[in-house]
């Protein structure tokens, strides 16, 4: 197994930001893209934290991530917006797509926001977490437009991306209910880190370039490729898969008039589209009252489930959003672990956009 590097939070900011600033970023979009990639690690989900940034520094150097680029709205029907990210990075898009589809639902209770041509949005949940904030509901289909790394299921080879679902619920008195992930058995960033870190994945989530069953995460990550499977094993298969096309057919297809079809596999740059619907529950509740009524039913069936008893194996039954609270608090406190040859690729993306992998190994507290 490789090393790993246990870096403090305050430290790991500094030196992210120095290897963003790399870009040619507007320091508030160094803020937005060191810390959400950061966030991603502090979750728990370092498939979507910053070991993305060699990818990026790669599709930045191709042409394929532009800097400093803001949405635009190319349809505005009130509370129905579309809206093109004109390949800026995500972690900017996502946050003034969602800033613009809040100020619709709370002018009209609900907006539908179609997001196409944004350069990837890292972690879906951080979307859901900024309308979770605004007391607003919401949901999030998203298409990945990139190499296809997914079989449909009964499929022997890739035709889509990791297309993750998201949906996010705010509850008065308690965290928000954040239920965030690939439609993939495992998203592909985890074959990468696993890689990386010499270990193979968990049986039942990848095929090889033949279409046979392997554990071997090479298969997702260099050529010759294979192909992850939907969730839902060979029982369930069925249901990642639609959901995954559902998040094609709406992120992909409605939201941005662009669907995953492997026209060129060699590109860096990785798309999404992503169709969200935000509400806020006391407009259609019918006011406070009819949302206080909402919040208590739902803190009720939270409690209610929550009281199942643990089976063997296994800890509380916890609700979506929690493991990446946990995560959070433990990471802030301890140090965010990066794996050694994630390190080094970050170093090795450092330098090609022109910043001393001195300087960011300084910044990290890091030797070399
Ligand atoms: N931008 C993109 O193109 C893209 C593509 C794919 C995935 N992603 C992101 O990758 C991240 C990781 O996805 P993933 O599929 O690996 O996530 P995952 O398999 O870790 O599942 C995470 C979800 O399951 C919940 N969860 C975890 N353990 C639980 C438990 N014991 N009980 C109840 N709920 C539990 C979490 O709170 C969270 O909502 C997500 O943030 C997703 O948005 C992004």
């Amino acid at each position: 197994m490789a090393d790993t590097h246990l870096i403090p939070l305050p430290r790991l900011t500094e030196a992210m930001r120095l290897v963003v600033r790399g870009f040619g970023s507007h320091e508030a979009e160094v803020e937005a893209v060191a810390g959400n990639l950061i966030e991603a690690n502090l979750t728990g989900h370092d498939s979507h934290g910053i070991g993305m940034l060699p990818r990026y520094a790669a599709a930045f150097l191709e042409g394929g991530l532009a800097p400093n680029t803001g949405v635009q709205v190319l349809h505005d029907g009130g509370a129905l917006l579309k809206l093109d990210g004109r390949r800026g990075f995500g972690q900017v898009i996502g946050q003034q797509a969602m800033a613009l589809g809040i100020d619709r639902a709370r002018r009209h209770g609900s907006c539908i926001v179609a997001l196409g041509n944004s350069h990837h949005l890292g972690r879906i949940g951080a979307w859901a977490e900024q309308a979770a904030a605004a007391g607003l509901v919401s949901l999030h289909f998203v298409n990945v437009i990139s190499r296809a790394i997914v079989a449909p299921h009964g499929g022997g080879d890739a035709r889509f991306g990791t297309n993750p679902f998201c949906a996010g619920v705010p509850l008065a008195g308690r965290p928000p209910v954040i239920l965030d992930f690939a439609t993939s058995v495992i998203a592909q960033g985890k074959t990468r880190v696993a890689m990386n870190k010499g270990e193979p994945v968990p049986e039942g989530c990848l095929l090889d370039d033949v279409g046979l069953p392997t554990t071997d995460p090479r298969y997702s990550v260099v050529p010759p490729f294979g192909a992850l499977l939907p969730f839902g094993g060979a029982l369930g298969g069925h249901k990642g898969y639609g959901l995954a096309l559902m998040c094609e057919l709406l992120g992909g297809a409605l939201a941005a008039g662009m669907t995953q079809r492997d026209d060129d596999a060699s590109r860096k740059r990785v798309l999404n589209g992503m169709f969200s619907v935000l509400l806020d529950p006391a407009a259609l509740a019918g006011g406070d009252e009819g949302a206080a009524a909402f919040g208590a039913e739902a803190q009720a069936f939270i409690h209610w489930v929550q009281a199942s008893p643990a089976r063997e194996g296994f800890g509380p039954v916890q609700v979506a959003g929690d493991a990446e609270r946990a995560h959070r608090a433990r990471r802030s406190a301890e140090g965010v672990p990066v794996d050694s040859t994630s390190w080094q690729e970050i170093l090795a993306a450092a330098q090609s956009l022109g910043v001393s992998p001195q300087a960011v190994n300084a910044a990290a507290g890091l030797r070399g």
